[in-house]
């Protein structure tokens, strides 16, 4: 039997373990803890991204421009062309996703990465579209349909992003997003 995890037990016999750790001090001085973002709109709300689709923030480092997020477009419709210039993580969790640039389409479950240099133009044509997590680094350089550069999102436009609607609707700042 694994002695990793998988045992059995009756929730009572579950305990906290302390474990050694020979740079407790620093760590008392330095550790950043890590956050909880629950389900609810008070927690995180659905901002409005253009006429279709919206974004739940949950997740901003503004160390390493890291950010996560729920991107959700709520039925049939486009995520206009970009190039990343880092890396992004994507799970589907509703509705089916593909890119035009490419051959397969994503269903719920369905993990999807995305690397450096890459530009490519997200579709949904699942009648309810689709909610994709995703977790990215750095920059997307959004494109129009003539090719001419339109706007840089990066982890400062995503604060920019949830912070000014949750002053326009008198939401509170949720300080576990900020990491
Ligand atoms: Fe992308």
């Amino acid at each position: 039997m694994s002695k990793l995890g998988g045992l059995s037990k009756t929730a009572e016999n579950y305990k906290i373990i302390e474990v050694p750790e020979n740079h407790k001090k620093v760590l008392d001085r330095h550790l950043i803890p890590g956050g909880f973002v629950g389900h609810e709109e008070v927690d995180s709300p659905w901002v409005p991204f253009g006429d279709n689709a919206a974004i739940r923030h949950l997740a901003f480092d503004v160390r390493q421009n890291w950010y996560g997020n729920v991107l959700w477009i709520k039925s049939p419709g486009v995520i206009g062309t970009h190039k990343h210039r880092g890396q992004v993580l994507m799970m589907c969790l509703e509705g089916s996703v593909r890119y035009l640039e490419y051959d397969w389409v994503a269903k719920p479950g369905d993990f999807i990465s995305e690397t450096p240099g890459q530009a490519h133009t997200l579709v949904t044509d699942h009648p309810q579209g689709v909610k994709l997590f995703g977790w990215m680094q750095g920059a997307n350089e959004f494109y129009d349909d003539t090719g001419k550069f339109i706007e840089t999102l990066d982890v400062w436009w995503f604060i920019n992003h949830y912070e000014t609607y949750c002053r326009e609707n008198k939401l509170p700042i949720n300080k576990q997003l900020y990491r």
